[in-house]
């Protein structure tokens, strides 16, 4: 059944530590700082002596960040992610920049919270979260030893990159997507390999095979865009690659299909959800990933023991043993998407098709960040990302028909405005 060989998936090795090279760099910011630091001191700047205090603390401590050791060099040359705003709970936002699901969680994990015997708090959790992990099992129809937990997704994520990817090998996958694949990559110092997606959203499938990375990312439904990859093409890829084929389904609950079949059909299949999304439970940070037992006994080693403390692994339960509640807010949201994506259309957007709690938008008139600050100042937060193709588009969540109608309230009046 399986078509997979004996793949070496993981890295062969976590010892070989490798130093990183002195960096001449380091030696140009010291002499330069140094000089700066002489002028302050003897006043050839004409500064008050306040001024002239505050000016030298302040290059002490550029000058100590930048020389200090303490990183890999790779580590120093990346950007950190930057995640969506998040506004303090109560504040009169209405959030619609991080795809969270506007309704609240089932009511049975109010009731597991307000139960909770803090007994349980005083002992370590159950390593593999079993109690979350047969809920799974029995929702999705998965035996349990085919499920491994994660604190959120992006754990997930995480781990997969931390038992298969290093330095030498190559990380792959189509854009624009999930930022984090990107900085996951740097952290292992691996190769990264951005093949990007048509204007429309077609996979570029035979790049994706042809680049055979140890580790290759699909967002589907994708994100910021939307759109599902067919479970055709994902076929053809899983059973091209040599490495591991990480479907990201952060969005399947809204999506008409999933990539549960791929995973029992090939070995180097990972699906990976999450329960932030069509859950409501992204302040509880809850995912899972679906493959195989052999594809996650090397994941298992690197995961941390108690991943899962034992509020978050008895919420998990309850939710998703109620699939029904998750199913009805589920189909509210997908009603307001056709709503909104229509209102949108008719404010001259451009609007992808999404199959996910969101609508990635381009203006008419091209002028998304504008858009975004204004909205931001009528208190609507909405996501904008300043990186290529995206600078003139916004990603908008799908909030409550009350919220999305004081949404485009706001853009028609700054539209009308221009
Ligand atoms: C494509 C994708 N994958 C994974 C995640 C991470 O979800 P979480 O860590 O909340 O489970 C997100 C979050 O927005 C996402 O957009």
């Amino acid at each position: 059944m399986f078509r997979a060989k004996s793949r070496q998936y993981y890295r062969s090795n976590l010892g070989n530590i490798i130093l990183p090279p002195t960096e001449p760099g380091k030696e140009m910011i010291l002499k330069s700082v140094c000089s700066l630091l002489q002028r302050f001191s003897k006043d050839t700047t004409g500064a008050s002596l306040s001024v002239r205090i505050l000016a030298i603390k302040s290059l002490s401590t550029f000058f100590y960040l930048a020389m200090t050791d303490y990183f890999r060099s790779n580590i120093d040359a990346m950007a950190a992610y930057v995640p969506g705003e998040q506004p303090k709970p109560g504040s009169q936002i209405i959030k619609l920049n991080s795809n969270e699901n506007p309704y609240p969680p089932c009511p049975e994990v109010l009731e597991v919270l307000k139960n909770f015997d803090s007994e349980w708090l005083r002992r370590y959790p159950n390593p593999y979260a079993e109690d979350f992990r047969q809920a799974i099992s029995k929702a999705l129809g998965v035996k349990s030893d085919w499920i491994i937990v994660g604190n959120g997704s992006d754990e997930l994520l995480n781990v997969v990159m931390r038992a298969c990817v290093e330095s030498g090998r190559k990380v792959v996958y189509p854009t624009p997507t999930y930022v984090l694949y990107q900085t996951l990559t740097q952290m292992q110092s691996a190769e990264i390999v951005e093949i990007p997606y048509s204007e429309d959203y077609e996979l570029p499938l035979e790049e994706l095979i042809a680049a055979n990375g140890a580790v290759t990312f699909i967002a589907t439904p994708n994100s910021p865009s939307g759109h599902v990859v067919s479970m055709d093409e994902l076929r053809k890829l899983a059973s091209k690659l040599s490495g591991v084929l990480v479907i990201d389904e952060a969005y399947v609950d809204f999506a008409a299909c999933n990539a549960l079949d791929l995973v029992k059909e090939f070995e180097n299949v990972i699906s990976i959800r999450t329960l932030s999304k069509g859950y409501s439970l992204a302040g509880i940070r809850l995912g899972f990933g679906i493959a195989n037992p052999k594809l996650l006994s090397g994941l298992y080693k690197v995961k941390d023991s108690y991943n899962i403390d034992a509020i978050a692994c008895a919420v998990g339960a309850v939710a998703m043993s109620n699939q029904e509640y998750k199913n009805a807010c589920v189909q509210k949201v997908n009603a307001s998407r056709t709503f909104l994506a229509a209102d949108l259309k008719e404010l001259g957007f451009r609007v992808w098709d999404s199959q996910a709690n969101f609508l990635l938008v381009q203006s008419g008139t091209g002028n998304a960040e504008y858009l975004y600050q204004k909205l931001k100042s009528e208190g609507i937060l909405v996501r904008y990302f300043k990186q290529p193709r995206m600078e003139d588009k916004l990603r908008i969540t799908i909030g409550t028909d009350k919220q999305n109608q004081a949404l485009v309230q706001v853009l028609k009046n700054l539209l009308y405005e221009n």
